[in-house]
């Protein structure tokens, strides 16, 4: 599924504007030896929704130089950040599924797909100093609170309310970046500062309904559907907000679903290693009373990204950044 900007010109600018991020990418990302170009350009070439790049060009429409060349460089760094996260996410979870392709770790192993998302880094990094000191020291910050973020999940809520950690862990690993990526087009395209601070909290609100909306999919969607393996993070032992709400239920199907993923001793979420009870948990899952509260919750921070944008002027870019917000709840069916 897509976003339609519909076929005017300002749909006809973004999606030049798209092409030529999508251009610059492919050009960063070589390097003169075969392998790592292989290894660092496959999960670009993969596909993916280039959301983020999306997102920076749409807020460059909010300042005087929409799509000029540091909005291009800017969109085309925090899309190779993205790209970094993952390969390295996905040595971290093991995962063998990405874009409908293999991850990168399961076609060259750990070594080569952590050296590849390193290099993604060392090249946004380069783009990113183009732009100046200040962009230098954002992209830093935002890269900080992506590993603070997985560092977080990793070692999980230790004691603190499980909602509001996985909230927290999800500003950090996705919303921070988001919120980059509106604050970054906006800047770049010379916005002023209360219009560049509204596109980055919308950032943050969309960031995190956007992981929300994943992490329904993780449990909704069939393999195939999603590109990725349904059920990674539960095999992980990682709880995301529908298993959280679903665990927290008082139903036959939530104590059965507590005796699957919690570790009695601890009380802490267990990685599962059995097939045959990852299968049951997501069975569980998918109908539970927690997926709809999550759905709910996803709703709602939909309804602020509204309110959000209502404080913008009138315009194509508006109506498109309203159809993002739609996109990212719609998806989840
Ligand atoms: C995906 O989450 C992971 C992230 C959005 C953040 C990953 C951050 C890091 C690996 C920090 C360190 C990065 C570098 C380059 C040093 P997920 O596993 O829930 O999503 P998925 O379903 O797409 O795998
Ligand atoms: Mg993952
Ligand atoms: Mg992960």
């Amino acid at each position: 599924a897509g976003l339609d900007l519909g076929n005017g010109e300002f749909a006809a600018g973004v999606a030049d504007a798209l092409a030529r991020v999508e251009d610059l990418l492919l050009t960063e990302l070589s390097s003169g030896d075969e392998i790592l170009t292989e290894a660092a350009t496959h999960l670009a070439k993969a596909g993916g929704k280039r959301f983020r790049p999306m997102f920076a060009v749409l807020a460059s429409h909010f300042g005087p130089d929409p799509a000029g060349e540091d909005v291009i460089t800017a969109a085309t760094a925090v899309e190779m950040i993205h790209l970094a996260t993952l390969y390295h996410d996905d040595v971290m979870d093991e995962a063998d599924l990405r874009r409908g392709a293999e991850s990168a770790n399961a076609r060259w192993g750990n070594s080569v797909a952590i050296l590849a998302g390193d290099f993604l880094f060392a090249r946004a990094s380069r783009l990113v100093s183009t732009l100046g000191p200040g962009s230098v020291r954002i992209i830093a910050e935002t890269f900080a609170e992506l590993v603070t973020g997985q560092m977080r999940e990793t070692v999980g809520a230790r004691g603190a309310d499980p909602v509001d950690h996985y909230l927290r862990v999800v500003w950090e690993k996705t919303g921070s970046l988001i919120a980059a990526a509106g604050r970054f087009g906006a800047m770049t395209s010379g916005a002023d500062p209360e219009r560049i601070a509204t596109l980055a909290r919308i950032g943050d609100i969309v960031g995190v309904a956007f992981q929300v909306s994943d992490d329904i999919i993780d449990i909704a969607s069939v393999t195939g559907e999603s590109g990725k393996t349904p059920g990674t993070d539960l095999r992980e032992g990682v709880h995301t907000l529908p298993v959280l709400y679903a665990l927290a239920g008082d139903g036959a199907d939530s104590v059965r679903l507590r005796e699957i993923l919690v570790d009695p001793a601890t009380g802490e979420a267990r990685p599962l290693t059995d097939d045959a009870e990852v299968d049951e948990a997501l069975g569980l899952l998918s109908g539970s009373a927690g997926m709809e509260q999550a759905r709910q919750r996803l709703a709602q921070m939909a309804d602020d990204a509204h309110t959000e944008l209502a404080t913008l002027p009138e315009s194509p870019a508006r109506t498109a950044f309203a159809s993002l917000v739609n996109f990212t709840v719609d998806r989840v069916g």
